[in-house]
């Protein structure tokens, strides 16, 4: 599976802004936070102890999310607005300085860069930017909210809108969602989808991938375990106001790899979701499956 180190700089600030919180109150928080999101419910982050707790036990793994579906862009934007920023993630992410918008006050101003207090319901005037992003943030509005922030959010992105959400059938629920939204505004889907046609899952199935993180110290203190390392399961979007080509086909499950024979499920440009056997045969398309992962691409014929 694919991992995504924390930077430095994104270790030492978490450690810097939850030093003041004592492990028995992290490990209570987090807790809350677990028992929140287990519930389908948008946590409440109204205190210290909170905070810190999206800070040490989600903020790596969104960072993960967000650095495995941005290396899908295929262009490096040079401004960027992120709307539902909590402590802005995203800027960690991101190859320029970031516009974060933000309704809770404690977080503003936490990673470096502009940032607007504003309800994602009532959005201000905000410049356009190449480069709008959602992350973690659709699944805290109302049914009802969404279509309406996905039309401005689209408004506002001169090149691409990127989406993330948590890889439960819910979160792949908003994203299928804003995906129908987007194509009906004229948008051209970058990834993970290699077509524009309806999408092809079905229930109980869902799109989603996964990235792994390593647990730091604050981590193991806030949720137990020794467990060194924790999957982080997300859905995405990148849309793009230009033509795109994505590539063929997506893997959308781990290679089961056999002697012989590897096996992809993949969702295809021309076929829909279909399984691919790939053996020796074809010397080229083999050496490519050795080394594909879920989530990754696949074109075959490119090799
Ligand atoms: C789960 S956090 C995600 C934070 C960040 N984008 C990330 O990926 O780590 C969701 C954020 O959206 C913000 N949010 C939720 N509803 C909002 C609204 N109506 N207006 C502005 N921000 C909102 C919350 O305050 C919270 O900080």
């Amino acid at each position: 599976m694919q991992t995504a180190p924390i930077p430095h700089p994104l270790r030492e600030l978490i450690e810097r802004e939850t030093a003041d919180i004592k492990g028995a109150q992290l490990a209570v928080a987090a807790e809350a936070l677990s028992t929140a999101y287990r519930a389908g419910l948008p946590p409440a982050l109204n205190t210290a102890a909170a905070r810190a707790a999206y800070l040490v036990t989600r903020v790596p793994a969104t960072y993960a999310a967000l650095t495995r579906a941005t290396a899908e862009l295929p262009f490096e934007p040079e401004t960027w607005l992120d709307l539902g920023s909590g402590p802005g993630t995203t800027g960690w992410v991101a190859p320029c300085d970031v516009t974060f918008v933000e309704t809770n006050k404690a977080w503003l101003g936490t990673t470096p860069g502009r940032w607007i207090e504003a309800d994602l319901r009532r959005l201000p005037h905000l410049d356009p930017h190449e480069a709008v992003s959602i992350s973690y943030a659709l699944n805290e509005l109302a049914p009802a909210e969404r279509p309406r922030l996905i039309a401005e959010a689209w408004h506002l992105a001169t090149k691409a809108l990127i989406l993330v959400e948590p890889g439960t059938v819910e979160g792949f629920a908003h994203i299928r969602a804003a995906r129908t939204q987007l194509i009906e505004l004229g948008a051209h889907l970058h990834a993970p989808c290699p077509h524009q046609a309806a999408c092809p899952m079905t229930d109980p199935d869902w799109c989603h991938f996964a990235v792994r993180i390593e647990r730091t110290r604050l981590h193991k203190i806030a949720k137990g375990g020794d467990l060194s390392y924790e999957d982080e399961k997300y859905s995405y979007l990148i849309a793009l106001k230009e033509p795109s080509t994505p590539a063929p086909g997506r893997i959308l499950r781990h290679p089961k790899i056999h002697s012989g024979l590897i096996e992809l499920t993949l969702c295809t440009k021309d076929d829909g979701l279909k399984n691919a056997r790939i053996t020796k045969k074809n010397k080229d398309e083999w050496r490519t499956a050795r080394k594909a992962d879920w989530g990754d691409p696949w074109s075959p014929e490119a090799q």
